[in-house]
């Protein structure tokens, strides 16, 4: 049974080859300096710099410069970031990248107007702001996270070995988010695939919780089966625009806050790599793909029969044997298709080593929505069992 719930998603949405145009009608509305946020530098080789630049200076803007945003953004980062628009009083943040780089823009618009230290007050302690923030605008060019439709902000300091998540409301979610699957052709193979395991895992994250019968499972299944289908394609053909459009769109729903109304969730995948990432720095979605099958086969005993309808309705698996048999062929099918995709399902290839298994476990953030509360002992075997 779905429990109560509200529903309500500000961010406005401009999808397709032409929704760069989105942004000249976007910018009128916020105040003249705008703080251009971007990472490394993919965005001036692919000419998406240059582009949203034009619509910046054909509308009057004051263009405050702000790259080199990392992925996984650092804490040390951010208060930079927090310094720059203060210094400049920024009056739009606008977002130009992937996850980390829209992740980055929501936690300083969260910080501005803040006089505590952000890393305690939002990432450490969970609280909302108390002060006033700054619109936020997303221009994105790599698919995954679904920080583009989403309050969420996930941001690493590497002092502490901790990276963690907050979830912002409504008033730091991106006003507008610009999607154009073009601007993904040049996201490297390896990025690409770590994009797509991590939006699929977004839908596992909410899915394997709950036995009820409801629309949200209903949904989750056909976005899991839209992207299997299309990440095939994209593999072979990463200039498919059929492919990379359908992955776009998925991975927004994935977590956009749809699919979790009314339902409890797990994350616990994401409390295992995050803690990955912490130690790490790997890539977000392979940190994920690295500790899902030995907690997924963990799990199953206690969620066997959502195991089983996952096998059954996303994998189309044979229906023979018992409930727990039908229920691994599906975690089986799962582990093809990541092998297929070139994912790292081994924690070695991410720097990973022995000595460093019980920070591990000390940095996993353990959740309680899942079907089962990991002991300190299973997150130890997790990731030793992933090596
Ligand atoms: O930095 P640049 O030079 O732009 O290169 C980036 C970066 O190296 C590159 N890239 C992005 N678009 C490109 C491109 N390269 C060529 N062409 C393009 N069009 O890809 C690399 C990875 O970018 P990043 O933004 O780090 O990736 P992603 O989108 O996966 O974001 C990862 C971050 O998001 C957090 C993760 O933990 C991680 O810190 N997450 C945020 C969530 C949320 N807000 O809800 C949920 C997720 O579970 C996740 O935790
Ligand atoms: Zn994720």
């Amino acid at each position: 049974m779905l429990g109560n719930f509200t529903y309500h998603n500000p961010t406005k949405l401009y999808f397709g080859k032409d929704a760069l145009q989105g942004l000249s009608e976007e910018l009128p509305k916020y105040g003249k300096t705008v703080q251009l946020i971007y990472g490394g530098g993919s965005i001036k080789q692919n000419g998406v710099y240059e582009k949203v630049v034009a619509i910046l200076k054909a509308c009057g803007k004051t263009v405050v410069e702000d790259g080199g945003v990392m992925p996984n953004p650092t804490v040390e980062k951010l208060y930079g970031g927090i310094e720059i628009a203060r210094s400049h009083h920024t009056d739009l943040l606008l977002a130009v990248g992937g996850g980390s780089v829209c992740d980055y823009a929501k936690a300083v618009s969260a910080s501005v107007h803040c006089d505590e230290d952000p890393w305690k007050k939002y990432f450490l302690r969970g609280e909302e702001p108390t002060c006033p923030t700054l619109p936020v605008g997303c221009v994105l060019t790599m698919v995954g996270t679904g920080s583009e439709m989403n309050g969420g902000a996930v941001i690493t300091n590497p002092a502490e070995k901790r990276k963690l998540g907050h979830v912002f409301g409504s008033d730091v979610m991106p006003k507008f988010t610009v999607l154009n699957p073009e601007f993904t052709y040049t996201v490297p193979m390896r990025q690409m695939v770590a994009g797509i395991y991590d939006a699929f895992n977004h839908i596992c994250e909410q899915y394997f919780s709950g036995d009820d019968d409801n629309v949200s499972d209903d949904l989750s299944e056909a976005l899991m089966r839209s992207i299997v289908k299309n990440s095939r394609v994209a593999v072979r053909d990463p200039k498919n625009y059929e492919a990379r459009s359908n992955l776009m769109w998925a991975a927004t729903w994935a977590l956009n806050t749809l699919l979790s109304r009314g339902k409890t969730t797990d994350w616990e995948v994401h409390g295992l790599g995050q803690a990955v990432g912490a130690y790490t720095d790997a890539t977000h979605g392979m940190t994920l793909a690295a500790v899902t099958l030995p907690y997924y086969r963990t799990l199953l005993p206690y969620g066997t029969a959502k195991f089983k309808q996952f096998a059954l309705n996303v994998w189309n698996v044979s229906p023979e044997g018992t409930d727990a048999e039908i229920a691994e062929r599906g975690l089986s099918a799962l582990e093809s298709w990541m092998k297929e995709l070139g994912l790292t399902i081994h924690l070695r290839e991410l720097g990973v080593r022995e000595e460093m298994l019980e920070g591990l476990a000390d940095a996993t953030k353990n959740r309680s929505g899942g079907y089962k509360i990991l002991t300190r002992e299973e997150m130890l075997a997790i990731f030793r069992a992933s090596l």
